[in-house]
């Protein structure tokens, strides 16, 4: 953070430190929001083709979600799969509470055992990846578009480390929200309500309780901006006033009129390359269901 916070040129803060408790259920509450048009679009092409998912990943022992959350997604899947055999669930997440939320909710479902793992999504997915049994496959789920909050080369990277738990037969379910009408992806990123400058603004208010710093939350603002040419949306903290701001008594940050503190990129794919990054990191690209009222798409990686 101090180094983001106090580099020349543009500073910026990880996007990560965006979800502490109450930046958790801020992004809930985004995801509810009219002008937030992706985890609706994720959820209709959950209801359309979950049903067709065990025709596409055959034998599967072990389902395992990366950031979880409460597993209202995975709902909509694991009953088509658990119906087919004794299945093991692996939500994987940082935040406790949503796994406690997440075995509770699908406790219910006949031949499934939720395995909650509390880690990150490399390491969670190692330890799932042990549950398997002998000449089963697994299926990962990472959807949201999280996978649009990292960097391009980050992302591929990614998708590979992912591929190297996996072995050939295996699946994941990979979302990705496409690019849009300029209007509809910013609206998404700048709500009416002002949810997601909340969102943003809860991030100084974190680093203010946890490394006593004195932000002034009045005198800063939520932007969201497009970038065409990275076809990323970027959020932004931008300062109202020349100030200085004191971490921990232990260093300050300077800030022109107008600067600005990055804060995420969110971004958006078009499915041809979705399709390429995924053959780079050793998958096949085998479907892309893409939503007609949202544009998002849900791709079917196999692993080669
Ligand atoms: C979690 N992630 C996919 C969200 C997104 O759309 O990039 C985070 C978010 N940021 C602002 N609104 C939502």
């Amino acid at each position: 953070m101090r180094a983001g916070l106090t580099k020349k040129g543009q500073k910026e803060l990880y996007s990560k430190y965006l979800y502490d408790d109450l930046g958790t259920a801020l992004f809930e509450a985004i995801t509810l929001l009219p002008e937030y048009g992706l985890t609706r679009a994720d959820l209709r092409l959950l209801s359309e083709h979950a049903a067709d998912l065990p025709d596409h990943v055959r034998n599967v022992s072990v389902v395992v979600e990366l950031g979880s959350g409460s597993g209202e997604k995975a709902l909509r899947i694991l009953p088509h799969l658990a119906r087919l055999g004794p299945l093991t669930y692996c939500p994987i997440d940082l935040s406790g509470a949503a796994l406690i939320r997440c075995q509770r909710d699908l406790a219910d479902i006949p031949q499934l055992t939720v395995v909650p793992i509390q880690d990150s999504y490399i390491d969670g997915l190692t330890s799932a990846s042990r549950l398997r049994k002998p000449d089963t496959n697994m299926l990962v789920l990472f959807l949201g578009s999280s996978i649009g909050n990292f960097e391009p080369p980050v992302a591929e990277g990614f998708l590979g480390m992912v591929r190297q738990n996996l072995k050939p037969g295996d699946v994941v379910l990979l979302s990705t929200d496409l690019v849009k009408d300029l209007g509809r992806m910013l609206a998404a990123y700048d709500d009416i309500l002002g949810v997601t400058a909340a969102f943003n603004l809860n991030l100084l208010q974190r680093i203010n309780r946890e490394l006593r710093a004195n932000f002034d939350l009045k005198e800063f603002r939520h932007k969201a901006r497009y970038d065409d040419s990275e076809q990323r949306i970027e959020m932004h903290l931008q300062s109202t006033a020349a100030q200085i701001v004191t971490v921990n008594g232990d260093f300050d940050i300077e800030l022109r009129k107008g600067e600005t503190i990055w804060t995420e990129s969110s971004y958006k794919f078009r499915t041809t390359q979705v399709r390429l990054m995924a053959e780079r990191a050793g998958f096949n690209c085998a479907i892309q269901w893409v939503d007609t009222e949202w544009p998002f798409a849900q791709n079917l990686l196999c692993a080669r």
